[in-house]
């Protein structure tokens, strides 16, 4: 069983806070090339946007961030700036775990780890295992991460572990198996960079998340932006479904 429930199956309660943020870091290139700079600079740049959101989302009391860093697909850019995403990868762990350690956050990465040398994922596992206890924020990375592949990836997973289920499981039974199943669905999710796509993110867990789009770049993405976006949830009615009228009653 899954520690939370489906948007689709239950009227999920709403906090004024999103419990969980799930992010689509877009735009390092651009803010690169509109600086005359390297794309892989425009990455290096949006470490730090990283670490300022972590801090805000900490002091904001949202329980849950998830990042998109890299994507299935993000395999078909050119090998050196593929290589440059590896290797910052791997010092972003080397430089950061200890101190998000110290902050009692739990670091988990999703996605498909078979791509990954074998320092990398050392890495990935150690700082996994370091911080597993941590009751603070939640962080996770999706690396090498798809929406669609994540959700095969379950299905063939439960159907292993449950051949009895084969032909007979129901939503709830798959959620299990999917990478974010210690998590619960996002309430907002926020892309940067001005394209309105989800890119093959949490496809499953975005059922009934508010979507927040803007145009800044992920390297100039700050606190105050992140706050305006939380602003912007606050104002939203959730229906899931039901009339305005419903939902207002129940808040009475
Ligand atoms: C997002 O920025 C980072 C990754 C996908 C790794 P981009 O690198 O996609 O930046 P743009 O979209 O080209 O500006
Ligand atoms: C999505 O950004 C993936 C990440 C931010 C990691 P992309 O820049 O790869 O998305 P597309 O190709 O523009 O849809
Ligand atoms: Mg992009």
């Amino acid at each position: 069983m899954t520690l939370f429930q489906s948007s689709t199956c239950t009227i999920p309660t709403i906090h004024q806070v999103p419990r969980h943020i799930a992010i689509i870091m877009d735009g390092n290139g651009r803010w690169a090339r509109q600086r005359l700079l390297p794309r892989i600079m425009g990455h290096q740049r949006g470490v730090e946007a990283v670490r300022e959101i972590v801090k805000t989302c900490r002091e904001l009391g949202v329980e849950y961030l998830t990042l998109f860093a890299f994507s299935s697909e993000n395999w078909r850019r050119p090998a050196d700036e593929v290589s440059f995403l590896m290797g910052l990868f791997l010092k972003m762990l080397k430089r950061e775990v200890s101190k998000l350690h110290e902050n009692n956050i739990r670091l988990k990465i999703i996605g498909d780890r078979n791509r990954f040398d074998k320092i990398l994922n050392q890495h990935i596992e150690d700082a996994e295992r370091l911080t597993a206890n941590n009751v603070g924020l939640t962080l996770t990375i999706a690396a090498d991460y798809g929406g669609r592949q994540d959700i095969m990836q379950g299905l063939r997973a439960m159907i292993k572990a449950r051949p009895d289920l084969a032909d007979n499981f129901s939503e709830g039974d798959i959620e299990a198996y999917l990478s974010m199943h210690y998590a619960p669905e996002p309430d907002l999710f926020i892309r940067t960079g001005g394209e309105q796509r989800i890119s093959n993110f949490l496809l499953w867990q975005l059922a009934y998340t508010e979507l927040y789009f803007t145009d800044t770049l992920w390297p100039s993405f700050d606190g105050e932006m992140l706050k305006s976006a939380i602003h912007s949830y606050g104002m939203r009615e959730r229906r899931f479904g039901r009339t305005s009228d419903q939902v207002q009653g129940e808040a009475d």
